[in-house]
């Protein structure tokens, strides 16, 4: 079991496979997008996967593909399907904006990905285009039916909260839940990396959210037992699908932080909002062992922060973009 020292289990890595991506959320890219890694510095899918058979030897037990946005990497089907052969993974998931999802769900489920994670934060076309700055809204729905239909479920819909852009539509999500079996995230804004900023005034925060919520139906949580991460559970009642509320900002969940992180160059962050990173390529690609990596990822724990600063006096917005990171 790997434990840090603020005797938190970690047994969830997410892997950022690319640092490229098809949209440009506002929240996350500037229009022009921003360099990319080159092809060489990126880890290859042969050293990731090294770095998860010995991490998952230690205690890793769940991970998740990110990006950038992960389906326009090459090869990410064989990639998922070396992952599933790895017995002591046993949650193996996606976050994707969805953009090129209708044409990989049936081979990533064959390949042994359990559930994807699909971006969201507009259910009206033209809004799509505003928050994204491309065209792609039916894509998406194209996209989830096909999740849908070949099970890689649970399906959660991560929305990024923003007044003025789209908080007219926290209902319209929520009511998805009474025709879908899709659980709706309603994600604090998480100000990071190169995206366009929003202050406290703009941002909705999650009790904001939840009141809202609260008007369309009765909310009825899911028992904390049941949580697994950041999200607080709810169903409303007479729903098939499910409410999740993610607040970093006003209920961060750092004391209950199960996770490490790999960038597609190759560093463990040990934090979301922590630009101190440990540099596992420079092992793989000088002839380090085993062992040597091993030693990295308990210096990795070792360094973990106790929590991220955001609204206190000592944050400072993180060097790396979100989309190097993969939330
Ligand atoms: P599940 O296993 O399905 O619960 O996935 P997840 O919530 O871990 O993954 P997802 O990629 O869908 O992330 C959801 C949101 O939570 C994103 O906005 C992330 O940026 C945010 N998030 C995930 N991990 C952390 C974290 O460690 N700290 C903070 N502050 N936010 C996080
Ligand atoms: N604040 C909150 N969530 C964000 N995401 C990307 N950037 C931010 C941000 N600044 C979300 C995406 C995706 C998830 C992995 O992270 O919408 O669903
Ligand atoms: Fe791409 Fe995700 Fe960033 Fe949107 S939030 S630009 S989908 S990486």
């Amino acid at each position: 079991m790997l434990l840090d020292p603020y005797m938190r289990k970690i047994n969830y890595l997410r892997i950022s496979v690319t640092d490229r991506c098809n949209l440009r959320c506002r929240y996350c890219m500037p229009e022009k997008g921003l360099p990319l890694t080159p092809h060489e510095e990126i880890l290859t899918y042969e050293e990731i996967l090294r770095i998860v058979r010995i991490f998952s030897s230690e205690g890793i037990s769940k991970v998740r593909l990110t990006g950038g946005e992960p389906l326009v990497r090459r090869g990410i089907v064989d990639f998922v399907s070396w992952l599933s052969e790895i017995d002591e993974i046993k949650d193996l998931s996606l976050t994707t904006n969805g953009m090129l999802l209708k044409d990989f769900a049936c081979d990533l489920k064959r390949a042994g990905l359990k559930r994807v994670n699909i971006s969201l934060d507009t259910l009206i076309k033209e809004k799509f285009n505003r928050i994204t700055r491309r065209n792609g809204y039916e894509q998406v729905w194209e996209g989830i039916r096909e999740a849908l239909k070949v099970n890689l479920t649970p399906i959660k819909i991560n929305m990024v909260a923003i007044r003025g852009l789209n908080d007219d539509e926290i209902e319209s999500f929520a009511r998805l839940t009474f025709t879908l079996p899709l659980t709706v995230r309603y994600i604090e804004y998480m100000p990071s990396g190169h995206g366009e900023e929003w202050g406290e005034g703009e941002i909705l925060t999650i009790p904001r959210i939840k009141n809202r919520l609260e008007k369309i139906g009765q909310l009825i949580p899911i028992p904390p037992d049941q949580w697994d991460g950041p999200a607080r559970r709810f169903r409303l009642d007479g729903a098939i699908g499910e409410i999740g509320l993610i607040g970093p900002v006003s209920d961060h969940f750092c004391a209950h932080c199960n996770r490490l992180r790999l960038t597609p160059d190759g560093k463990i962050r040990t934090c979301l909002f922590s630009d101190e990173e440990i540099d596992v390529k420079q092992f793989l690609r000088n002839g380090g062992s085993d062992e040597d990596l091993r030693k990295q990822l308990l210096m990795a724990l070792k360094t973990k922060p106790e929590r991220h600063h955001i609204n206190t006096h000592q944050f400072k917005k993180c060097q790396r973009n979100m989309s190097a990171i993969g939330g």
